[in-house]
């Protein structure tokens, strides 16, 4: 366990359930807009359905895109099982705290946490897995908030770089917060050869303009692999390669992730940087 990681959340104020280690404040705004798109986009789930997930009723709006979730928390999962054991987790960018309790329910000795800027669905995270002691779910801002350095073993990003303008930086920080021989993960996220931005951006803004939601189109960035290259990610699951475009053909009926899965390595050697 983290010791140090606990010695600072022991410190930090707790409402409903969430440790407060950044000010609400300077983040509200951008929360109030990220909050309609969420409701816009049928993604505010009742305590019920959070619980469940990323199993969805068979005639929920979403139910496609939860069976894609599935596919690589499975894969995800199954590496965390066999490589890990005794582990803090950072979920970051965590939202409704769904993938944190899946985490955390692989064993025992894996603590999960979730940290996110979204307040409300922190609140709702907090209140469905109260009974779940190896999850803790933070509100914070990763760049700014007391964190220890190498806190994590893995550190997790669902669903969550399109949300951070600079990817490299981002990447830089969860660095730090890694442990030496520790892995971050990206998952659920497109990444886009160069050439392939600008079109992606014309459709990002007409699908948030369809949405009544223009202002989105800004808040929403399209990375490349050229971003993480600097990191040398390793590839660990690639929906494009040969084989999986076949078993995507094959089994059409089975949700599978549209998605690549990336691993980046801390050397077991590194010194904290920034
Ligand atoms: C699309 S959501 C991720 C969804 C979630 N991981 C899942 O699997 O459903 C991206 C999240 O990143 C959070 N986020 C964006 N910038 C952040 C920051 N600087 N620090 C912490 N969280 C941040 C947002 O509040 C948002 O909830």
């Amino acid at each position: 366990m983290s010791a140090a990681l606990e010695a600072v959340l022991a410190r930090m104020p707790r409402r409903e359930g969430v440790y407060q280690l950044s000010a609400a404040e300077p983040y509200e705004a951008k929360e109030t807009r990220y909050w309609r798109v969420r409701a816009r986009e049928f993604r505010l789930y009742s305590d019920e359905i959070v619980r469940g997930l990323p199993e969805v009723p068979a005639d929920h709006p979403l139910r496609g895109e939860w069976e894609a979730r599935a596919d690589s928390l499975g894969r995800l999962a199954d590496h965390v099982a066999r490589f890990w054991q005794d582990i803090s987790v950072l979920d970051l960018g965590c939202g409704n705290g769904w993938m944190a309790h899946q985490l955390a329910a692989i064993s025992v000795r894996i603590r999960v946490y979730g940290l996110d800027l979204n307040r409300r669905e922190l609140t709702q995270a907090a209140r469905v897995f109260v009974d779940k002691p190896r999850v803790k779910f933070l509100y914070g801002d990763v760049f700014t908030a007391a964190l220890p350095a190498r806190a994590f073993d893995v550190v997790v990003l669902a669903s969550a770089i399109q949300y951070f303008p600079d990817l490299p930086a981002l990447v830089r920080r969860l660095l730090a917060l890694t442990a030496p021989g520790g892995e971050i993960h990206i998952l659920d996220s497109p990444l886009y050869a160069p050439r392939a931005v600008p079109a992606a951006r014309a459709r990002t803004a007409a699908y948030y303009k369809s949405k009544g939601l223009a202002f989105m189109a800004e808040e929403y960035h399209h990375h490349t692999w050229a971003a993480l290259a600097e990191f040398r990610p390793e590839v660990l699951y690639n929906p494009a390669a040969p084989l999986n475009r076949l078993a995507r053909w094959w089994w059409a009926e089975q949700g599978r992730s549209p998605f690549p899965w990336l691993r980046i390595t801390v050397p077991p050697d590194s010194r904290p940087s920034g």
